[in-house]
Order: C-alpha cells, then structure tokens, then sequence
C-alpha cells in the first residue's frame, strides 16, 4: 500500500456480485475506491460515500474509459488496481455469435491488459499491486463453455507473465481462481449455482481472498490462489 491515508484503488466489476464484496474490504482497509460497473442502481450495488466513488462506465468503449481514467491518474496516485469485471457465455461454440465472444475478449482480457498498462508504471513507483479476478476454467478444459475459459487462461497467463517482469521493481500481482460463487453471473447460461454453502463460493469467500492477498507481508507474493467449494455440484435450470 502507499503511504497515503486513504490509497487509491481502481476496481471494475463494482457494481454487484463479487466486486461489491471486494468494494466493502477495500474500504475497510483504508482505501478509497474509484469503481467501475454499467449500472449502480441494482439492489445489491454499493452506493457512493466519502470513500467509494461509482463510475458508470461500459469498459468496452475504452476510448470513454481513458478519458475517464487519465484525468484521475494525475490527481490520485493510484496503488491498486482490481480487474474483476467479466462476463461469460456459454453453450455450444457454434451457437455463440461474434458479437459476444468480441464482449468477452474485451471485458475479460484486453481491459486488464489495458488498464495495466496504463497504471503500471505508477505501480512500479508506488510498489503497488494489481488483483485479476480470473476463475478455475483458466486451468482446464471447458467444454461449453470454450471461449469463456480461453479468455480466462489468457487473464491467469498475462497475470503471472506481468509478474515476472515487474517483480524486481516492488510490484505484486496475483491471480484469483474461484470456483462457481453465487452472483448474477450465470445470468446467460443454462446452469447456475446450487444453493447449498457447501457446492457454491460466496463474494465473500473471494473478497476474503483479496484481503489475504493485499495483507501479505512485504517481501511475499501470493501470486495464484484457487478456491473451490467443498462439493461439485451445479443446478440446472
Ligand atoms: N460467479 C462465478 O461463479 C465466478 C467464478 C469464477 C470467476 N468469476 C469471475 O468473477 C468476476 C466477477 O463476476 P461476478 O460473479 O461478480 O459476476 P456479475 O455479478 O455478473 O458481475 C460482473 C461485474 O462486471 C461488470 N461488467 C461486466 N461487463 C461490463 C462492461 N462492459 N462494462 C462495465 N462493467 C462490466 C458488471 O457491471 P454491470 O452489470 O453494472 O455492467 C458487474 O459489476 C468475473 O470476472 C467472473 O468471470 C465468477
């Protein structure tokens, strides 16, 4: 963390599932938190406050997003940045269509690639951190569910090449692997989470894993971690 009173961080994907429990941990670290999401007037969305700034933002239009981000880059020196917006669509290959798998692509990988590019050299400065939310389909085989997962080994790659190269100038980078948790993310597909604790993660469990992640002692990386529930099970809808 810097030594600011209150660190910037950026996190996408804050206005609902997971990234809203990411959004109450960071807070309760100390951060203020520039979040990114489409929409904010869901249910479960966190609201503004002093420390938490919603940001309605499509991050495929990355023109609006730079826009957005480079103005703020200069007034906040920004420590952390949280990739955690994705999407996912699923089914038969044949059956999706260009326009979603150019969604996936865009929201799932080349943002993250974007945005660290455009805050890493303020995180080598600050010694700062980047957080990827990727999932267990990175490092298996998904059919059904083909294009999502190769997006997702493409985030859990970048994510543990980027560490590599900027470990030497303080920075820390880790990717998170959760499996099924229960949000809104099955949304578009035929499946989703059983209801029962024991077969499904909760935003919790992956927010507790940011916070383990950001917490670690200087000098130690946690750069991979999985989180899988204790039963395999899905529901059908
Ligand atoms: N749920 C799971 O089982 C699971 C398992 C492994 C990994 N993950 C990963 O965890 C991350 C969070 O997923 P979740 O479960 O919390 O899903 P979710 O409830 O669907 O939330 C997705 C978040 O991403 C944002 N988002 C998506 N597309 C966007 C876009 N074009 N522009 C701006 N924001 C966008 C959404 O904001 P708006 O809706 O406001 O646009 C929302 O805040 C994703 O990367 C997902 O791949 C989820």
């Amino acid at each position: 963390m810097s030594s600011e009173p209150h660190p910037t961080a950026i996190l996408t994907g804050a206005s609902g599932g997971i990234g809203a429990a990411i959004v109450a941990e960071l807070l309760s670290l100390g951060y203020q938190v520039y979040g990114i999401g489409r929409d904010f007037s869901k249910k479960d969305s966190p609201k503004a406050t002093e420390f938490f700034h919603p940001v309605e933002l499509d991050l495929t239009d990355t023109a609006a997003l730079t826009d957005y981000l480079v103005p703020l880059q200069k007034k906040h020196a920004v420590s952390l940045l949280v990739n955690n917006a994705g999407v996912g669509y699923f089914g038969l290959h044949e059956e999706l269509n260009s326009r979603k798998i150019h969604e996936m692509v865009m929201v799932n990988v080349e943002v993250p690639m974007l945005l660290s590019q455009l805050f890493l050299r303020d995180l080598k400065q600050l010694r700062g951190q980047i957080i990827n939310i990727s999932s267990v389909t990175a490092h298996k085989s998904n059919p059904h569910g083909c294009a999502y997962g190769a997006t997702k080994a493409a985030l859990s790659s970048f994510s543990s090449s980027l560490f590599d190269e900027a470990r030497k100038y303080g920075v820390r980078i880790t990717g998170i692997h959760p499996d099924m948790t229960v949000s809104n993310f099955y949304r578009n597909a035929d499946f989703d989470t059983d209801g029962d604790v024991q077969c499904s993660l909760t935003p919790q469990d992956v927010a507790s894993a940011v916070r383990s992640v950001i917490t670690a002692r200087d000098g130690m990386v946690i750069t991979d971690i999985t989180l899988k529930p204790q039963l395999h099970r899905l529901h059908r809808k």
